[in-house]
């Protein structure tokens, strides 16, 4: 009997800090939503990491920590295949052959490689370089329709299409060409004290993390920036009003209200009242998935369960394509 093929979905988030609510709002809320529809990939991105050096044992917990928050956050094991990058070898080995595909010109044009080797100006290794060509593979891999991401990693996915195009174009129909799904809201979270750059962890000030406790994530929601402007009110203008607008974006994906229903709520009631409404609407919003993430925590071999199975079936999936590909380039059947 012919089985009816279910759309792919595939994602990644690197281990390398604790998760923020850029990574929530930008990627993971929209992952959960789509399992019964789609056949669903995410992973712990751990390979990329080391393009940045990394304390190793901060690594691996952190590594199981990211998967237990993203069963909190609503990816049910059963619906989903949770794994970890470096256990699925097909993503090194197919890696190496998109780097040779993949132009120089390319891999120099890439925002996040010219902002993490401005950061990291002591260490731009060939890694930090090459990177969206590991990306590439990661997502072509599993063959998906959607890479679900937060705006920032746009350019990387554009890459990836444009990569699999010219494998296509000498090889024939080896990648299907995914398309970047990113959200109407919370695509790009900024940072609570610098409304001009986006919310990273490497701001932890302006950063709020999944795990944070509500009175720290309180107290950075009232120190947030707001605008310089005179009329003090709540409106929605990213150009004119960038705090203010940020915060609305914020609320506006944890509560799903609308611009216009946000400005007629806080409507004559200013930034003092906004601020902490904001906070609060967070704090409700992360409680359960702190709450969970900590309780799943405690069972490492649960975790070791849902790991090993979905290795086991990524590793599957991945190796068919790399099987392909490794046909197509002249290499010798194992
Ligand atoms: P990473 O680990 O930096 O971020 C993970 C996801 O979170 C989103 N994100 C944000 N969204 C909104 N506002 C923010 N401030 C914000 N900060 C982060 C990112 O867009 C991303 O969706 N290269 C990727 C990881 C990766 C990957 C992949 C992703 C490796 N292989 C294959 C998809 C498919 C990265 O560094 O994301």
């Amino acid at each position: 009997m012919e089985e009816t093929k279910k759309k792919v979905m595939l994602s990644g988030i690197q281990p390398s800090g604790d998760l923020h609510l850029g990574n929530y709002l930008g990627a993971i809320k929209n992952w959960g939503a789509r399992a019964d529809e789609f056949d669903c990939y995410y992973f712990m991105a751990d390979m990329h990491t080391i393009t940045v050096r990394q304390v190793p044992a901060d690594l691996r917990r952190r590594t199981l920590t990211q998967l237990a928050q993203y069963i909190a956050c609503g990816l049910d094991p059963e619906k989903n295949t949770l794994f970890i990058q470096s256990h699925v070898p097909a993503h090194a080995e197919l890696g190496w052959v998109l780097n040779c595909y993949t132009m120089f010109g390319e891999l120099s044009r890439m925002t996040q490689f010219k902002d993490k080797s401005a950061k990291h100006a002591d260490n731009i290794n060939g890694g930090l370089f090459t990177y969206p060509a590991l990306m590439a593979a990661d997502i072509l891999l599993y063959q998906p329709d959607y890479v679900p991401v937060g705006n920032d990693q746009k350019q990387h996915v554009e890459l990836t299409r444009n990569v699999a195009q010219r494998f296509n174009n000498i090889y024939g129909d080896v990648f299907k060409i995914p398309e970047p799904y990113i959200p109407k809201t919370g695509a790009r979270i900024m940072s609570l004290n610098d409304p001009t750059s986006k919310m990273s962890k490497s701001i932890p000030e302006g950063c709020v993390f999944l795990m944070e406790k509500p009175e720290d994530i309180q107290r950075k929601f009232k120190r947030a920036i707001t605008d310089s402007d005179t009329e003090h009110c709540v409106r929605f203008d990213p150009e004119n009003k960038p705090g203010v607008s940020n915060l609305m974006n914020i609320y506006s994906a944890v509560t799903g209200k609308t611009m216009a229903e946000i400005e007629s709520e806080f409507d004559g009631k200013g930034y003092g009242v906004f601020k902490p409404a904001v906070g609060e609407a967070v704090i409700e919003c992360l409680r359960p998935i702190r709450e969970e993430t900590e309780r799943i925590l405690k069972d490492k071999a649960y975790l070791e369960s849902i790991y090993k199975a979905g290795d086991e079936k990524a590793a599957y999936v991945a190796g068919k394509t790399l099987r392909k590909v490794y046909k197509k380039v002249g290499f010798v059947a194992r």
